[in-house]
Formats: C-alpha cells, structure tokens, sequence
C-alpha cells in the first residue's frame, strides 16, 4: 500500500470538517474519491498534503508517518499535487513553468521537459506562450505536467477534468490513464460518477466529511439509491 489514510479528522479554525475519513491506495491504483461540492474532497487532499493538517488520525505513505510534516518535505517524499484551481503562473511561459518545477531526483530522474513534452505533445506546441493566455484544457496539463517535473510516485488530482469541454475530457482521461501506467498511483477527486467510472475499479464516496461508502466502482454504477443520495448522476 502506497497511502493509507487512517481515521483523520480536519479542522478548518473551529469548523470540524473531516471525520474520521480513512481511506488507501495500493500502488499502481487510481482510486477515486467521490462526492458532490461541499463534501471534503479538497480538505482530504489538503490534509495529506500537509497544508492543512489533520487534528487527529494519521497519514502514511510508503509505510512512513507523514502526519504533521511541512507540505514541502511531503512533496519531497514523491507526492505531486495538482489542486482544483491549476495554480498555473501565468506571466511564465510554458516551458518556464515547467523549469522552476524541476526536482532531481537521487535515483535518475524519470521526468524532465523533454519527457513531459513527449507525454504532452500539445504543450510543445506552446512552449513559449504565456501560461495565462491558455485554454482551460492547456492549464490543466500543464497544471499535471508541473507535478511530473517533480517526479512524484503518487498524485493526487483534485478535479482535474471540471469546467472542461467533453473533446477535452476525453484526452485528459486517456493521459491519466498513460500515467497509471507509467507507475504513478493517483488518488482523483471527482464529482461525476460516469467520468470516474472510466478511470478507476476502487471508489470512496465522501459526504459531510465522513466516508459513506467504499467499494468497486461498477457496482456503483448499478446502486442507483447510492448514486442519488450522495453523487450528481
Ligand atoms: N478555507 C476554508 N475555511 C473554512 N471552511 C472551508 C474552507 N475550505 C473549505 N471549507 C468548507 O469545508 C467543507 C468541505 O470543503 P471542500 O473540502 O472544499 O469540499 P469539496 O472539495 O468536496 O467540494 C465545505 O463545507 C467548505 O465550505
Ligand atoms: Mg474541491
């Protein structure tokens, strides 16, 4: 197991947000963290991310306690995050967004521009163009392909695929699944049960910040009571 997640709770100030939520990730998974706006899913990922702390539980990852660690030693560690408003620098070109990303690595470095624009061939395109001036679809792989140039193990995808075109949905999906096979794990937050089910088997749904359901996503797809209490359909 690459994450585990283990009974946190999250505070925002005083407003207990998370409760209890345990949740994992074997390695080479997509797991998908399901729910409708409001639910948790940002504050989960903040939570193992360091930025926002959880008051109670604990958080491993690779079998070491990350719990209470600066955000920048928890990135270091070989997560990647790429949170739902693609915190793109838009005065930076595309190849210099990429270039203040780099991390070396001690083990060789799998990822670098070259590697990136291989596995992006659009942004090569637009190497040179201000990350403002992008499409929504441009800034989210770009938003991706900065955390590749950290060289994470793990990612975790807040939304990745919201407010995007279908056209554009489509490609995003079929990038996210080339990077579950280049040996990322992921953990994905989604709103919409149809998009997800196309990219992960394992799903929990989170609702009022506590874990209301956990299981295969096909199955899923069939509880239509399920679906209807917890998710968008
Ligand atoms: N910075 C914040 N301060 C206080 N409350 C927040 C903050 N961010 C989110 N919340 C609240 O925490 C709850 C969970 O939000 P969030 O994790 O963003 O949900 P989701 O990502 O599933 O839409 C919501 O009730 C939201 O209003
Ligand atoms: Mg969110």
């Amino acid at each position: 197991m690459i994450l585990e997640v283990e009974n946190i709770h999250t505070y925002y100030g005083l407003s207990h947000i998370l409760f209890d939520v345990s949740l994992n990730v074997n390695s080479g998974e997509i797991v998908l963290l399901l729910g409708r706006n409001g639910a948790g899913k940002s504050t989960t990922m903040r939570s193992i991310m360091g930025l926002t702390p959880p008051r109670q539980g604990s958080i491993r990852f690779k079998g070491e306690t990350i719990t209470g660690k600066k955000p920048y030693l928890i990135a270091r560690r070989g997560i990647g995050y790429v949170p739902d408003n693609r915190r793109v620098f838009a005065d930076l070109t595309v190849g210099e967004n990429l270039e203040i990303s780099e991390r070396k690595t001690k083990n060789n470095a799998r990822w670098n521009k070259k590697k990136v624009y291989e596995f992006f061939p659009a942004l090569k395109e637009i190497d040179s163009r201000k990350a403002g001036f992008l499409s929504g679809g441009e800034q989210q792989m770009l938003a991706i392909a900065r955390a590749l140039m950290t060289n994470p193990e793990f990612l975790l995808l807040d939304e990745p695929t919201e407010g995007l075109a279908p056209l554009i949905v489509k490609a995003l999906e079929d990038q996210i699944l080339k990077l579950r096979d280049a040996g990322i794990s992921i953990l994905l937050a989604e709103q919409n049960v149809k998009s997800a089910l196309k990219l992960g088997d394992r799903g929990y749904i989170i609702d009022d910040g506590k874990i209301v359901y956990h299981g295969d996503i096909n199955d899923l797809k069939k509880n239509e009571d399920i679906r209807k209490k917890y998710l968008m359909v």
